[in-house]
């Protein structure tokens, strides 16, 4: 195969991903459980190159910067290796999301770019496989190979061959709605890879976040099973702020909120305290995601509308795993 076109989409964590137990293999410190979003999405498209002796790189239609285009080059060394192919490619990678809506580009683009290498190198793996070489390129896209609900398991190997992401539940099996009310368009100020490393040397609340969340993931994928709505919704909250708390308490401090983040935190709250289905979760950075049942979304929006609290939100439905597409 000569070229090769696939798509993949980011994800949400709602059992909270932060802190790793081996950098080299960019293995997590916790495990954690995600749902796959619907619409908004990466492709990528790679060709092989021929009589080139370097990868060419381009995001968006722009060739990428050097520090960019370097992390891809490793990334695509990784699989010559494996194939002990010496190709060069074109990897042209677009998204259909602007980065202000605060989504961890780098899951789906990491895991659009593991299928296509896959491909390319003619590697025939199979979706753990594929869950596991994505995690060498962002913990996070290890769960963006499958669709719907995903867990992705931290392991106890030091090789991390049990550190792969599994789906727990279909989209169709369970389909919620996210809300994704964007409160900050400027672009976060420390990527979760820094934030996290920092966490782990100065949070004194960093060992009880990992050890509180093996119960968190045991309570979550059972609650996924039996679409437990409101229990889905505690523990994503809990996890989410514990999250915080731990960023919080770094030296020097992650805020990643605003005073918006968190007055849309208040509103949910109250509204979920009312009984209302509905819960969030917020990640590196001062977007809020807000989960409900479909068609009750805009009850949600014109609260938070009515308070001045958003000035653009998408509204998302969950989604599938990776796939190659004719171009
Ligand atoms: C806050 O997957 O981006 O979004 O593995 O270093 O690439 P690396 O980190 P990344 O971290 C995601 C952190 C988070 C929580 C989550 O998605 O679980």
């Amino acid at each position: 195969m000569d070229k090769v076109t696939t798509l993949a989409h980011p994800n949400i964590a709602l059992v909270k991903y932060w802190g790793k137990r081996d950098e080299q293999l960019n293995l997590p410190a916790v495990g954690s459980i995600s749902v796959t979003l619907d619409e908004l999405q990466t492709r990528t498209t790679i060709e092989k190159l021929i009589g080139k002796c370097q990868d060419e790189i381009i995001f968006n239609d722009v060739i990428a910067d050097e520090k960019e285009a370097e992390k891809i080059r490793k990334y695509i060394d990784l699989f010559r290796e494996k194939s002990n192919e010496k190709i060069y490619l074109k990897v042209a990678t677009s998204n259909n999301f602007p980065t202000s809506a605060g989504l961890a580009s780098s899951a789906s683009g990491f895991a659009a770019l593991a299928k296509g290498l896959s491909e390319i190198f003619e590697l025939k793996l199979n979706a753990q496989e594929l869950s596991r070489i994505a995690r060498l390129g962002s913990g996070s896209a290890a769960r963006s190979i499958f669709g719907g609900y995903v867990q992705l398991h931290k392991g106890i190997l030091p090789s991390g061959e049990d550190c792969f992401a599994e789906q727990i539940l279909t989209a169709d099996d369970f389909p919620l709605k996210t809300i994704i009310a964007i409160t900050d368009k400027t672009p976060k100020k420390v990527s979760s890879r820094k934030g996290m490393k920092e966490s782990q040397q100065t949070s004194p609340y960093y060992n009880s976040w990992v050890e509180s969340s093996d119960n968190d993931l045991l309570v979550m994928k059972k609650a996924i099973i039996e679409k437990d709505f409101f229990t889905i919704a505690e523990i994503s909250i809990q996890s989410c702020l514990k999250m915080h708390s731990v960023m919080m308490t770094t030296q020097p401090p992650l805020i990643y909120w605003n005073s918006k983040t968190f007055a849309i935190i208040e509103q949910v709250l109250k509204m979920y305290n009312e009984k209302f289905p509905v819960f969030f979760t917020i990640d590196a950075g001062p977007q809020v995601k807000i989960f409900t049942f479909e068609g009750e979304e805009k009850k949600i929006i014109e609260n938070l509308k009515n308070l001045n609290l958003i000035d653009e939100h998408f509204v998302i439905g969950i989604g599938k795993g990776i796939e190659t597409i004719e171009d």
